[in-house]
């Protein structure tokens, strides 16, 4: 009877491991069933008392039976896969490698080429960029039916931040600092990419970067390597789910592996220059923590890293990768990546870069053609290895069995399920809530926002009344016929309602035609025709009959994403002209700021009553951003990035090193880092945004003054909400190491939790402190090492407003 009760609570015990388990890398599953031992065998010990060889057996039982469960079904796929391999010539397991474009969607240059019967010769792996579940069901027909061995195809796609249902370009996303809803996010992006025939995204982009001039800045996670870390997870969890074998689940790919935020001056496909230790410090633990959470590939960078395309740069590839860090995946390149080897000057043929690429670590070509295009000759003359083919194509071929691709290659082209999910009420609803978390209030004095329903509002701007342009750079699969404008939003949320709502468009995105051409380069914004003189005289007009003004300006969607680096990175001419126009008038002014990246605003700060910063937030921002306004949401976002005074800042981030000539405060002090005309301050600090209702922050308590290496103190606070309204706020803990090794920031993230809190309400956070939590990697061995000594830890609303406490640690116990 007892041993029953025993037996009962294991099983228990290990199928919640189990189901644990599957969630988890190989690495982390080997760590997940020590500990789960561990904890038996404890358990049994305890309930045994001294009869240890019953515990002892039944956790070697257990451990054995276990263990098989685990391995049987990549015992399966080994076999499957061996089999398979043994009947592919050496042209079709090239023919795995190649990954050509459908010409579609485009994001790079459109390549000519006769797709269709490169899948039925066998020598196509994937296809990306092809929209629609009956297209890819007819191509996935020809790969299946027509080829000769009948290989199913991956189909890959930049589903960057949702399907037809867009949510925030990634940089607002994080800045909801929320990962529920990220996690969300990504999960619903999937539910729909997977209905219409995708398997694979191109996805997440976790890229830290420190530069606002870049474009693609609106497509990571902002300049946080701990921020950026668990966004990087959520979008993992999200689009893979518990197991790739669910059909509404599909396989992430992390990029641009490595370092491409860091390009320098913040020029698209320029170089990276960057030392192991702020690489590894600053760059990588977004890439890693994506890898440990299981991403199942992984996407080559375009540039450089130690002087090596990454494409071809076998340090990064395998031994940082594979070798350091467990990764069991697939890579592929970015468009193009191999044969720019040959313009980066490290090759000199096609067939050169393949190689190159290949002994990397490289396992499939985007677009390039080298692989499966030049290797089969080099194969047979000995310049090329046959292992690396074979082992690239087997991890092409893993990657589908998992996918359950063998078992049913139409699995991912569901009609019906198209029909239910696909912008479906319910998940435009969670965008909705979403995109009103990603908002950041920067400025609300008199507490002017939220507006009632009432009087004459005037809707100023050239983003007020645009279809395309809300959700954001990189929603290749939008459907924006089928979103509302802003205009429209208002005019629903004001429907029935006293308040009148007038509009005038006042402006184009910018003077330059040619400029605004090429930021909306896919034809997503129409130029109006009159001229600025008139478009300006019709704004001012409207807004002397209004109560208050609101001024929908900014970036056009296309200013920011790929190839869209900006040296001007302030509030376009045209819109700026009529911003002090508009404030001459003496009415209130609410900017409504659309960026895919971090701006200047400093005349905007100055002259303006309230600032929005909306980013551009997906499918459902006309609603999101009514609900705002109107309070029917409260804003709850905090910046993910700082916002600086000037572009001449960047590179630009609140993890300031300490330097020999130190400035903390950032004004003017002869001999010390500054500038002589500009503050070293943001204009908004990293982690900065308000709300509606506000927040009292308790005197931050340590659990102990003192700490050893090895052991763990509790930092805690209590937060309050002292307004009147319900509200959530992200409550951050920085830490700072004076005196260490390696010269560290003066304040890192290494916390955060985001807490809802009704009026009135009070709730205490705690953070445990510990090696993990406090420790960094050290710059000769780049070992993760916490040293003795003083630790500042400082908890705040943002990376400005902190309380400090010291602790202590000292050696080991
Ligand atoms: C180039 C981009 O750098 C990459 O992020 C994207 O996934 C590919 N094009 C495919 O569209």
């Amino acid at each position: 009877m007892v041993y029953m009760r025993y037996y009962t609570k294991i099983s228990y015990f290990i199928h919640n491991r189990l189901q644990r388990y599957n969630k988890k890398t190989t690495y982390a599953r080997k760590k997940c069933f020590l500990f789960a031992y561990m904890q038996i065998f404890l358990y049994l010990c305890t309930v045994m008392k001294k009869h240890f060889f019953f515990p002892l057996l039944a956790v070697v039982l257990i451990g054995t039976s276990c263990s098989q469960r685990a391995s049987k079904s990549d015992a399966e796929m080994d076999r499957f896969i061996n089999r398979l391999m043994a009947q592919m010539t050496l042209a079709e397991k090239l023919g795995q490698l190649n990954l050509p474009v459908s010409g579609d969607i485009v994001t790079g240059q459109v390549r000519e080429s006769n797709v269709a019967q490169d899948i039925r010769q066998g020598r196509v792996g994937g296809l990306f960029n092809i929209k629609g579940a009956e297209a890819i069901r007819e191509v996935q027909r020809i790969a299946v039916e027509e080829s000769r061995l009948g290989i199913p195809l991956l189909f890959g796609m930049d589903v960057i931040h949702g399907y037809e249902t867009v949510f925030p370009i990634p940089l607002a996303l994080a800045c909801s600092w929320d990962m529920e809803a990220i996690e969300r996010s990504a999960q619903i992006a999937a539910a729909e990419a997977t209905a219409d025939g995708i398997c694979w995204t191109f996805s997440p982009m976790v890229d830290i970067c420190h530069d606002g001039r870049w474009g693609r800045i609106s497509e990571g996670s902002g300049e946080d390597p701990y921020l950026g870390s668990r966004a990087a997870e959520a979008m993992v969890h999200g689009y893979q789910g518990a197991s790739l074998a669910d059909p509404t689940t599909m396989m992430a790919c992390v990029k641009h592996f490595a370092l491409y935020g860091a390009v320098e001056a913040g020029r698209e496909y320029n170089n990276v220059y960057l030392d192991d230790y702020h690489m590894f410090n600053e760059y990588l633990p977004p890439y890693q923590a994506a890898i440990n959470a299981g991403a199942g590939s992984v996407m080559a960078a375009f540039n450089t890293v130690h002087g090596v395309p990454s494409t071809g740069n076998r340090w990064l590839l395998t031994d940082l990768l594979r070798t350091r860090w467990g990764f069991q995946g697939f890579v592929v390149s970015d468009y193009c990546g191999l044969e720019q080897l040959q313009d980066h000057g490290v090759c000199a043929s096609l067939e050169q870069a393949a190689i190159q690429s290949l002994d990397a670590g490289l396992d499939m070509d985007m677009v390039s053609n080298g692989l499966n295009g030049t290797l089969a000759q080099a194969v047979r003359e000995g310049r090329c290895s046959a292992k690396a083919v074979d082992q690239a194509c087997r991890r092409i071929l893993e990657a589908k069995y998992k996918l359950g691709l063998f078992d049913d290659p139409y699995r991912y082209c569901d009609a019906e399920r198209r029909e239910q999910v696909i912008l479906s009420p319910a998940h435009r609803a969670e965008a909705r809530r979403i995109a009103s978390e990603c908002m950041v209030l920067l400025k609300n004095d008199n507490h002017l926002l939220p507006l009632k329903k009432q009087g004459t509002i005037a809707l100023i701007g050239p983003l007020a009344d645009t279809r395309t342009n809300m959700p954001g750079t990189w929603s290749v699969a939008a459907v924006p016929e089928r979103y509302k404008t802003i205009k429209e939003g208002l005019e629903s949320a004001l429907a029935g309602t006293g308040a009148r709502l007038l509009y005038a468009k006042g402006a184009n995105v910018c003077y330059d035609a040619e400029l605004e051409a090429r930021a909306t380069m896919f034809g997503r914004e129409m130029r109006d025709p009159r001229s600025a003189a008139s478009m300006r005289a019709e704004a001012l007009r409207i807004a002397r009959q209004a109560d208050v003004i609101i001024a929908t300006m900014g970036e056009a969607s296309e200013m920011s994403g790929e190839s869209a680096s900006l040296v001007h990175i302030e509030m376009p001419d045209a819109q700026h002209d009529l911003l002090v126009e508009l404030a001459r008038l003496g009415k209130p002014i609410i900017l409504v700021h659309f960026a895919g990246r971090p701006t200047v605003l400093n005349w905007e700060t100055e002259h303006l009553q309230a600032i929005l910063e909306a980013w551009f937030s997906g499918s459902e921002t006309a609603d999101a951003l009514a609900d705002i306004l109107f309070g029917e949401a409260n804003p709850s976002g905090h910046l993910c990035v700082q916002l600086p005074r000037h572009v001449g800042q960047y590179p630009f981030s609140y993890r300031q090193m300490r330097t020999s000539r130190l400035n903390p405060g950032g004004e003017f002090n002869k001999y010390s880092t500054c500038y002589l005309d500009v503050s070293n301050t943001p204009l908004y600090p990293f982690g900065y945004g308000l709300s509606y209702t506000s927040f009292a922050y308790s005197p931050v308590t340590l659990s102990a003054d003192t700490m050893t290496l090895n052991g763990q103190v509790t930092a805690s606070v209590t937060v309050t909400n002292t307004g009147s309204r319900t509200g959530s706020e992200v409550v951050q803990l920085y830490i700072g190491d004076p005196v260490a090794q390696g010269v560290r920031p003066y304040k890192e993230l290494r916390g955060f939790e985001r807490l809802t809190l009704a009026p009135g309400e009070s709730r205490e956070l705690s953070f445990t402190l510990n090696a993990d939590r406090l420790g960094y990697y050290d710059p000769y061995q780049l070992h993760w090492t916490l040293e003795a000594g003083e630790i500042a830890v400082m908890i705040g609303p943002n990376a400005r407003d902190t309380q400090e406490r010291k602790l202590m640690v000292g050696e080991a116990r």
